[in-house]
C-alpha cells in the first residue's frame, strides 16, 4: 500500500496536489498547523506548526501514532515553504523570524524524512518529491534566507539518497505561480520586485492546479 505524506495543503500548490490525490483516492497523511482544513481532505493528519522547533521535535511521538498500516511505498511531497522575511543583511530584524524560516524550509523536512525512515520496513521505498525553486540556484538580493534554505534542503535530500538505496529524490521547480507567496513577494521591497509585479500584470503566473497536474503526470503516475 502507498502512503502520501504531504506538507502545506491549506492553499497554493499543496492544496492543488492534495485535491488530485483525494480525487484519485490515494491514502494521505498531511502535516499541517491548520487541522480543521486538513482533516476535510486527508485520511490522516498530524498537527504541527513547522516553524516551531518543539512541535517539529514532537513529530517523533506523533508519527509512530499516526502510521500503523502496512505501507510498502511512501511518497513524501515536501511542499510547505516560507519566503519571509525578505530583508537586507545588517537590517534590524527579529531573529526569531529567521529561525522560524529555517525551521519551515530546512529543519522540518529533515526531521519528517527521519521519522518516515524510522517507520519504513526494509522493503518499503521512499520517493521524495521536493518542491524547490529557481532561487536555490540563482540567488536574488534580499532573498538570502529563502535561496539558501531551499538550496540546503535540496542538498540534504541529494545526500541522504546516497546513504540508502530505498530513497529516490525528485526536485521540482514549479516556476512562478499565482499563490499567496507571490502576493507577499509583490508587496515586498527588493531590487527585482518590479519583475515579479510584471509577471502578475502580464498574467504570466502559472496556476497551482496546472503545476499540480504536471507533477502528477511526470512523477506520481509513473512512480
Ligand atoms: N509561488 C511560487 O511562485 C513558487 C515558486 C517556486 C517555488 N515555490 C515553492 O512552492 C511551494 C509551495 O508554495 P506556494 O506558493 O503554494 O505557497 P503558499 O501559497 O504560501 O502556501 C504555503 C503552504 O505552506 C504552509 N506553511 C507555511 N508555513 C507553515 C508552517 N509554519 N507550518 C505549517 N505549514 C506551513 C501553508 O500553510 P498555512 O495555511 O498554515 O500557512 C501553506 O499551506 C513552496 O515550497 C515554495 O517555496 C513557489
Amino acid at each position: 500500500m502507498d502512503l502520501f505524506v504531504i506538507t502545506g495543503i491549506t492553499k497554493g500548490l499543496g492544496y492543488s496536489i492534495n485535491n488530485i490525490l483525494k480525487k484519485e483516492n490515494k491514502y494521505t497523511l498531511s502535516i499541517s498547523r491548520n487541522i480543521e482544513v486538513s482533516q476535510e481532505y486527508n485520511n490522516r493528519v498530524i498537527e504541527c506548526d513547522l516553524s516551531n522547533i518543539s512541535q517539529i521535535i514532537d513529530l517523533n511521538r506523533k508519527f509512530s501514532e499516526a502510521i500503523t498500516d502496512n505501507i510498502t511505498r511512501i511518497v513524501f511531497i515536501n511542499n510547505a515553504g516560507a519566503i519571509d522575511p525578505i530583508y537586507k543583511v545588517g537590517e534590524d530584524i527579529d531573529y526569531e523570524n529567521i529561525v522560524k524560516h529555517i525551521n519551515v524550509n530546512y529543519i522540518a523536512p529533515i526531521i519528517i524524512t527521519n521519522e518516515i525512515m524510522k517507520i519504513m520496513n526494509k522493503d518499503c521505498r521512499l520517493e521524495i518529491i521536493n518542491i524547490t525553486t529557481g532561487a536555490a540556484e540563482r540567488p536574488l538580493a534580499k532573498w538570502a534566507l529563502y535561496s539558501s534554505s531551499k538550496k540546503a534542503t535540496k542538498t540534504y535530500f541529494e545526500t541522504i539518497k546516497l546513504e540508502d538505496e530505498r530513497i529516490n529524490v525528485l526536485n521540482y521547480d514549479p516556476g512562478v505561480m499565482d499563490t499567496s507567496m507571490q502576493g507577499y513577494i509583490r508587496k515586498s521591497n527588493f531590487p527585482l520586485v518590479g519583475k515579479f509585479r510584471e509577471y502578475s500584470e502580464e498574467k504570466m503566473l502559472k496556476s497551482p492546479d496546472e503545476v499540480a497536474k504536471d507533477i502528477m503526470k511526470r512523477y506520481i503516475q509513473t512512480l
